[in-house]
């Protein structure tokens, strides 16, 4: 028998697309799929040869809880340079098995039952089961397009109760894309230093942001250094999301309770590829640099292109590398909506509600495929929408 806790934990609708898209493919239907949040390319090249090398010189035991200090200190000296923050080596950074772990681990080290955590909604699933999990309740704040998919900071004050103890922030944005203002991380802080709360901040897309979008961390701005968890890893920007290499920066009294659980669950992730995440932050830029471009060109062709077809509209994103579509005149729900592009289009998307309530009716496309593919992709869509919008309209 499952636990209470785990009937509360969702299936993965992404899981149940990808069961159904492999069936058509097995029939020899060709399906493009938008719904991978990766990156279609592959590691840097001297990324894998410095984890290789690794290997190849013994690194084959384990390491210390938090991670090799060598990695750690990386991390830390490239928050001191590029941001001006100080994190200590030794007590202010975990690495982690991906943001995904620090996520949980902040919420489960930091939450009490009955304890209230505002998430933004759409956002990424992980956030509330995470919560769940730490029998704590998400409480949703609204991100919606009227807003350009920013936090609106007098609805996340009335949604402030006693019970509230952690804000989680994701910038820029996963579905969204949005990259959150300054002035509005600033009346976030105001809010936090006011009631208390710990900031745990997700900001894994970092460095996938197209200018004029700029990154900014809550984290700098004053008296938040001390209140914020910092979670940022490989995955996205030298494509490593395989290598399952993330971390969390904070200070020592809320980084310990997170060392310990992630102790007790993990040991310490893997020794060896630790030194091609090494080699990532020191090493070569330039191969995630192009990844970058190339996510702008799909972005720059892909946003116009999906607001032509029938029925959508979407915002043009300011990092990350999905368009978060808004296909209610269209009648349906994510869901449905879904299940009929991939049945007549064979085009893998995901439906907007796996990201909370505001999500309904909406889908989102993950550009990480070629732009041919993309291309492929939306004559399909516009073919499907043009006829259910003309069902539609009766
Ligand atoms: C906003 C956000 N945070 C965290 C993650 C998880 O990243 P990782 O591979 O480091 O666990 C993802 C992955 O899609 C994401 O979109």
């Amino acid at each position: 028998m499952q636990s209470i806790k785990t009937q509360r934990i969702p299936n993965s609708q992404i899981r149940l697309m990808l069961d159904a898209a492999g069936k058509m493919e097995r029939e020899g239907k060709e399906v493009i799929h938008l719904e991978i949040g990766r990156p279609d390319f592959d590691t840097p090249a001297h990324v894998v040869e410095a984890a290789i090398a690794a290997l190849r010189a013994g690194k084959h035991h384990y390491c210390p809880n938090a991670g090799i200090p060598e990695l750690r200190r990386a991390i830390v000296s490239r928050y001191a340079d590029d941001y001006r923050l100080a994190y200590d080596p030794d007590s202010g950074v975990v690495v982690t098995n991906g943001v995904a772990e620090a996520v949980y681990l902040s919420m489960n080290a930091h939450l009490n039952p009955g304890d209230q955590i505002l998430i933004p909604d759409p956002g990424w699933l992980n956030y509330a089961v995470d919560a769940v999990c730490s029998y704590a309740e998400p409480v949703s704040y609204t991100l919606s397009a009227a807003n350009g998919y920013q936090p609106d900071v007098e609805e996340i004050a009335g949604k402030i109760t006693p019970r509230t103890r952690m804000i989680m922030l994701v910038s820029p944005s996963n579905p969204v894309g949005s990259a959150t203002r300054p002035p509005l991380l600033e009346g976030i802080a105001e809010l936090a230093l006011k009631h208390d709360l710990i900031v745990v901040s997700d900001e894994i897309y970092e460095k996938i942001i197209y200018p004029p979008a700029r990154h900014a961390s809550i984290a700098c701005l004053p008296g938040m250094k001390d209140r914020t968890l910092l979670l940022n890893g490989f995955s996205k920007f030298w494509s490593m999301t395989g290598w399952r290499l993330g971390y969390a920066l904070g200070p020592a009294d809320l980084i310990e309770p997170m060392l310990r659980y992630h102790l007790y669950m993990l040991t310490s992730v893997a020794t060896f590829p630790q030194y091609g995440a090494l080699e990532a932050l020191q090493g070569d830029q330039k191969p995630s640099i192009a990844m970058v471009h190339e996510f702008r060109r799909r972005r720059d062709f892909m946003a116009p292109a999906v607001n032509r077809i029938p029925g959508f509209s979407c915002l043009i994103p300011d990092g990350a590398f999905y368009l978060f579509v808004d296909a209610r005149p269209a009648g349906l729900d994510g869901y449905e909506l879904a299940n009929l592009l991939l049945a007549e289009a064979g085009v893998v998307t995901v439906a907007g509600e796996c990201f909370g309530k505001n999500g309904a009716g909406h889908i989102r496309l993950a550009l990480t495929c070629s732009l041919e593919k993309l291309q492929k992709a939306v004559a399909s869509m516009d073919r499907v929408m043009r006829a259910r919008m003309a069902a539609a309209r009766g």
